[in-house]
């Protein structure tokens, strides 16, 4: 069973003939008289390893080779230059090019047969390898999220009033980003983040985080630390660089009067506008032992009264165009089912 499939490339047909009768009998190959030709055969089958011929008429080797390099799916493929001439130049600019490997006419035989299974098995190992890594980054992005999942269990455990709290101001801090154009890769990173933004919770002393009734001022200091102690468990986390900040920053408000650092505008990183929009809101309208939930219209006039102060007004405005055709609401509902089956 013939493995692998080499395109041929030359405008003679001679040459065409003499490589056919070298490699037949160990690969399938398609032979193609111009770079056009080539470059149709390309539409149909992706071959695993190309000969190009450098001197052609109408388009010569060189601009074949770009062509091909023009498509993505096209531009790993191995490609291995022959040509007549001997000019060292020639051999380096084609290496240069991104060639894999030069051959010089008249062919050897065994030189391109040895040549070509070099380079071939060179290609395989080298996916082999990719096949690998993203087998293992996948396996060690899963574990991280396992990770992530142990420890928000952990801070919810510890105080019923904010059960579910994280998963839902993930689910919003995730649609939020969504709606403002994120891509998805960076949509989930800010998902990974907002269910950790209260992590640092568990460096609170029960007395203080269970309290029920109001907090002395000393108290509401030190649970505003929360911010800081979360921020430094996450930065333990060095394979995921980006948690720290939101733990670090969902405080702080728009108009510079937040904590821990008082930031305001811009200069708050965006994941901690954003998680804070989501967070008030999760406060508004869940249940708490110190107070009743709010209903949706209330905590909407109360979000929008801290636009600009509290909160960033473009991301509010998102987050308010979300809550108006139900996005929010639904969010709210699926978590509350998960919560329902995992009880
Ligand atoms: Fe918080």
């Amino acid at each position: 069973m013939k493995e692998h499939t080499i395109l041929v490339v030359d405008d003679n047909r001679t040459n065409l003939q003499i490589i056919r009768d070298i490699l037949e009998k160990d690969y399938n190959l398609m032979l193609a008289i111009s770079g056009k030709a080539a470059l149709k055969f390309m539409t149909k089958k992706t071959p695993d390893l190309i000969l190009l011929d450098l001197m052609m008429p109408e388009m010569d080797g060189r601009e074949t080779f770009a062509a091909i390099r023009m498509n993505p799916r096209h531009k790993n493929i191995p490609v291995i230059f022959l040509t007549a001439n001997k000019d060292e130049d020639v051999e380096v600019e084609c290496l240069n090019m991104g060639a894999s490997d030069f051959i010089t006419k008249p062919i050897v035989p065994e030189v391109l047969k040895r040549r070509i299974s070099n380079t071939l098995e060179l290609e395989d190992l080298h996916r082999d390898l990719h096949g690998r890594i993203r087998k293992k980054t996948q396996e060690i992005e899963l574990l991280s999220l396992q990770a992530i999942a142990a420890i928000v269990h952990a801070v919810e455990a510890r105080d019923i009033d904010t059960k579910g709290h994280s998963i839902r101001v993930a689910g919003y801090t995730r649609a939020i980003a969504r709606q403002m154009g994120y891509s998805e890769n960076i949509v989930e990173q800010f998902y990974q983040t907002a269910l950790l933004h209260d992590v640092g919770k568990i460096g609170i002393p029960d007395s203080i985080l269970k309290k029920k009734g109001r907090l002395m001022p000393e108290e509401y200091e030190s649970i505003k630390e929360h911010t800081t102690i979360g921020a430094n468990i996450l930065s333990a986390i060095s394979t995921i660089s980006y948690l720290e900040d939101g733990a670090r920053y969902h405080h702080e408000r728009f108009d510079g009067s937040g904590y821990p650092r008082g930031l305001a505008g811009d200069e708050i990183p965006i994941i901690g506008r954003i998680i804070a929009v989501a967070d008030v809101y999760d406060a508004f309208v869940s249940r708490r032992t110190y107070k009743d939930t709010m209903s949706n219209s209330s905590a909407r006039k109360e979000m929008i009264a801290g636009s600009g102060t509290q909160f960033d007004p473009g991301i509010l405005s998102v987050f308010i165009r979300l809550l108006d055709n139900g996005t929010i609401d639904e969010i709210r509902q699926s978590c509350e089912e998960e919560e329902e089956r995992e009880d």
